[in-house]
């Protein structure tokens, strides 16, 4: 197969939800059909199982969160599918938001009860932001629900999106009769317990008496209720889809396997294949000669008997080949990745080749960054990697003086994994840990002391902001800095960082010294 064919047949893209809408259900069901797995049940039994050998599992394990993103790869059809698993829990959403620059699309999971929900929009946010394609599945059908046009709308009004139904729900909850399919026009009969999944029955026109046959009296308002799609919706615009203006909606039922092979089969068919990236110089296309691709994930630790890190590679451009002298752009040293490995399924094998789209592994003892760039050709900087002004702050104290070694190693690799900010403060150089949520103070403390032996004490530091700050004019810079100097800090890579105790400071500080720009937001 040609290289330009193997980009047209790759598909990457992330699964997202509010917590317990069925994100990891439908992740497994995806696999189960995509023939990844033989059993459902595979994933979450599979993490329970790594969380027996490794303990940064078993707080995944223990709080029934995933806190991990992972990669999981399998060939469909003739295409190759690449799902990027993201952390649900909002206190990890920085993680989530880093994941979601290495995907060429979204599905989007909604409880068909619970409708839009807070994390739901701001995941929405990011993917409009990024103009990245959706696709909505509604799940939980077998449920009593919402109506389902409500559902639409309220999509529409807290997404910001339009949407456009492509499956059609038979009645919900204990009358659940199953979905018409508007897309292949088919009929698929709801079945709770089954093993099997029924092939879908070809049905391209509802309003054929033989419909009552299968849903009797319920035929009249599928009939009527598609009539209303049609006539509120527009049809499918596939390029509306793909500009990140319109999204395609699915209804199902992933915990019974119910509307998924719909799903994915039209999603291999509809969403984009690698789009081209941005970098701070200019696009990059995934058809270029040259390699190119960045790092949006580190993760230490995976297995702990080996005290290696992994750090996650999106390919842009070109052919990834094994051993080839690549340039890493930060360090402008050469790298040559012998063992680099393609995440299939849950399975992990070192690749020889890898192409736009593909996500791989490249072990590393700390010489890579989240957001460095690696490229076969001209020095490039891919962009879009943010960070966030982190809200929670406490300075971090060692409680066991005999581990003083393992303690700043650990929080300096944890910190390069993006768990959290390190800032350290200019004025009594002691060193403040922020985040965007309470759940990461827990973590870096079960992680420091499982994985690196140290254990750490946190002490409460009641700030509002931390925000980056710039200047052109260093005699403005220099005044301010003097002006607050025991709330400024700089974080891991020596950038200017202004504590401020409140907004109202920040505010009167921001007045005050106009020339100053205040960052909330940090791109790596
Ligand atoms: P998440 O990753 O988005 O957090 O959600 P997850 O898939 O873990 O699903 C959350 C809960 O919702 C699980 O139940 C799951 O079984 C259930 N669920 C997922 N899809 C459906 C569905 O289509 N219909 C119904 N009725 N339930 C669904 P749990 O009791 O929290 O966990 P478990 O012990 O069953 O695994």
């Amino acid at each position: 197969m040609g290289f330009l064919d193997e980009i047209k047949r790759r598909r990457t893209f992330g699964i997202v939800s509010h917590p317990d809408a069925g994100k990891t259900t439908l992740t497994e069901k995806l696999l189960l059909f995509g023939g990844a797995i033989r059993v459902a049940g595979a994933v979450k039994s599979n993490k329970i199982k790594k969380g027996a050998t490794s303990d940064f599992m078993e707080i995944e394990r223990q709080r029934g969160i995933s806190v991990a993103t992972s990669v999981m790869g399998f060939e469909y059809r003739d295409y190759k599918v690449n799902i990027l698993d993201t952390p649900g829990h909002q206190d990890f959403q920085e993680d989530t938001f880093r994941t979601l620059t290495a995907v060429d699309s979204v599905i989007i999971v909604i409880d068909a009860a619970k409708g839009v929900e807070a994390q739901t929009e701001k995941l929405m946010n990011v993917c409009r932001m990024r103009k990245t394609p959706v696709i909505v599945f509604i799940n939980k059908m077998d449920r009593p629900t919402q109506d389902s046009f409500e559902l639409l709308d309220e999509i529409e009004n807290q997404l910001q999106i339009k949407t456009r139904p492509l499956s059609w729900p038979i009645n919900n909850g204990p009358d659940f009769k199953g979905v018409y399919n508007i897309y292949n026009k088919s009929l698929r009969l709801f079945e709770a317990n089954v093993q099997e999944i029924n092939p879908g029955i070809d049905f391209e026109d509802v309003n054929s008496p033989e419909l009552e046959q299968y849903i009797g009296d319920d035929a009249d308002v599928l009939r009527e209720e598609l009539e209303l799609v049609e006539g509120v919706y527009p049809e499918f615009d596939h390029q509306e889809y793909l500009k990140g203006n319109l999204a395609p909606v699915f209804f199902g039922s992933a915990l019974y396997s119910f509307g998924v092979q719909e799903l994915l089969d039209a999603f291999v068919e509809i969403a984009p294949s690698p789009r081209p990236s941005m970098t701070e110089e200019r696009e990059v296309k995934p058809e270029e000669n040259e390699f190119s691709g960045f790092i949006f994930k580190i993760h230490a630790n995976i297995d702990p008997n080996h005290r290696s890190r992994i750090a996650f590679v999106k390919i842009c451009s070109g052919k990834f080949e094994r051993n080839k002298p690549y340039k890493h752009i930060r360090s402008g040293k050469a790298i040559r990745i012998s063992s680099p490995t393609a995440f299939m399924a849950s399975q992990r094998e070192i690749v020889d080749e890898a192409y736009p789209g593909d996500i791989i592994g490249v072990p590393d003892s700390g010489n890579l960054v989240i957001g460095d760039s690696i490229t076969s050709g001209e020095d490039i900087h891919f962009k879009g990697l943010p960070s966030f002004s982190p809200e929670m702050f406490r300075y971090i104290e060692n409680a066991d003086p005999m581990k003083s070694k393992q303690l700043a190693k650990g929080v300096d690799q944890l910190m390069d994994e993006g768990v959290a900010q390190l800032f350290t403060n200019q004025f009594n150089g002691r060193k403040i840990i922020g985040t965007v949520g309470q759940l990461q103070f827990e973590v870096i403390e079960y992680r420091l002391l499982h994985e690196y032996g140290a254990k750490c004490r946190f002490e409460n530091l009641p700030m509002h902001k931390a925000c980056w700050i710039e200047c052109n004019n260093p005699k403005t810079l220099s005044e301010f800095k003097k002006r607050k100097h025991q709330k400024m800090a700089v974080d891991k890579r020596g950038r200017d960082v202004f504590m401020a105790d409140s907004s109202f400071i920040l505010q009167m500080a921001q007045d005050e010294f106009k020339d100053i720009k205040f960052h909330f937001t940090s791109e790596f």
